[in-house]
């Protein structure tokens, strides 16, 4: 295929202010001299940004880093993982049509996009929301035939399972990604057969991958800079004033991806879809439908109640020794706990969606203070909220999938 500019681009580009931040910090891990290692990230970021990557950003980014746009052009030509023309709305699809992938079903994958997307590849959907792509092996032959979509891998797929993922996408939802039919990564079907203490385990129910696209959401959510604090932990902790992406890397997050992070996701950030709240710098961060729903300014940034600001451990939730008649709650139907996440409920003392609805502001700041490794989670998912309709008998979206097995 012809890699080439599209006909029709954009007057100019500009990074969203947190984006740029990002964007100057990543320059400053390269000596002097040598700033166009930055390139490829920097890149990644603006079509993170854009959803596709076009000639001013192109240019934006060369003069970034000083370097001839040519060269930065030759980069983006080159790499595959790069979008040289607009995509859907929504999302883009890239079908793995490699050998595994190929005999295990790709082509009725292609199949399906021809018929459900666009007739040829790079076509968006008449819709505006999706488009797609035959890209070569994505290194999860194991789970063939696959497909990336956004940020995440979608495994183990059938003509039907994947069409209906496509009416989910269109509908706004995002299905879970991972294996579609079930197994745990590429164990097999049945389970595990060795090292099996293992599986075992409570939290062996999801890939790292899928425990981040369900804790956090971002599958094909857009960068646009009202993440969490973007993270630039290299230069320290003075800068972390000056600089709004200097901060502690989330334990949760682990390295991939074009420059050390998840992949999709770009060097140095939380590719988080919605701000995390962050108890310990007395912010948190929302936007979407979380910023809609409790008013936040521009930006989807907003200063919590000060008082809320500094519990002690006298604003520590009641906290029983075991579940109550032996049996606790089924946490994880609160979107945004995950398996590990119920776990350290549990070692809290928290079993019951009453403990957790009953929670007062200082409650929830104390524990937002102290889930290590997810601070600031029980105000960013609104834990109080979901689990008050579950303790009343109700449901939420996500709990009734939960239910139906379809996550976790
Ligand atoms: S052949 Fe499809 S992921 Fe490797």
């Amino acid at each position: 295929m012809l890699r080439r500019l599209h006909k029709d681009q954009p007057e100019s580009f500009a990074f969203t202010p947190a984006n740029q931040a990002w964007a100057e910090a990543q320059i400053t891990k390269y000596p002097e001299g040598r700033q166009a290692s930055a390139v490829i990230p920097l890149l990644w970021r603006a079509q993170e940004q854009e959803g596709w990557l076009t000639r001013p950003a192109m240019e934006h980014v060369a003069e970034m880093l000083g370097m001839a746009y040519i060269r930065v052009l030759e980069v983006a030509t080159f790499y595959f993982m790069f979008q040289l023309q607009p995509v859907g709305s929504v999302a883009h699809i890239q079908i793995c049509g490699t050998t595994s992938c190929m005999i295990c079903g790709a082509e009725d994958l292609v199949a399906v996009c021809k018929d459900k997307i666009a007739k040829r590849a790079h076509e968006i959907s008449e819709d505006g929301k999706l488009s797609w792509e035959e890209v070569e092996c994505l290194g999860a032959c194991a789970n063939a035939p696959m497909a990336q979509i956004g940020k995440d891998y979608y495994e183990d797929l059938t003509a039907e399972r994947f069409s209906e993922m496509l009416d989910e996408f269109r509908a706004g939802e995002v299905p879970v990604p991972g294996p579609q039919n079930g197994r745990y990564t590429s164990e097999p079907l049945g389970g595990a057969t060795s090292l099996t203490d293992h599986a075992a385990q409570p939290d062996h129910s999801q890939n790292a991958s899928v425990a981040l696209a369900t804790g956090i959401g971002d599958t094909v959510k857009r960068i646009d800079g009202t993440e969490v604090p973007l993270r630039a932990p290299w230069q320290g902790a003075d800068a972390a004033d000056a600089n709004p992406v200097a901060a502690e890397r989330d334990p949760l997050l682990p390295p991939s991806g074009p420059d050390g992070n998840q992949a999709g996701r770009v060097a140095g950030d939380d590719p988080a879809p919605r701000d995390r709240g962050d108890a310990s710098d007395g912010v948190a961060n929302v936007r979407g439908s979380d910023a809609e729903a409790i008013g936040t300014p521009e930006e989807g940034t907003v200063a919590p109640d000060e008082s809320a600001a500094t519990p002690s451990e006298a604003d520590r939730p009641a906290a029983l020794e075991a579940a109550r008649d032996g049996e606790a709650d089924d946490l994880k139907r609160i979107k945004g706990i995950g398996p590990k996440l119920e776990k350290l409920c549990n070692t809290m003392g928290f079993f019951h969606f009453d403990q957790i609805a009953a929670w007062t502001d200082r409650e929830i700041a104390w524990v937002d203070a102290n889930l290590e490794g997810f601070k600031g989670r029980v105000t960013r998912d609104e834990w109080v909220k979901q689990a008050t309709l579950l303790s009343e008998g109700g449901e939420t979206e996500f709990s009734a999938r939960v239910k139906k097995g379809d996550v976790y």
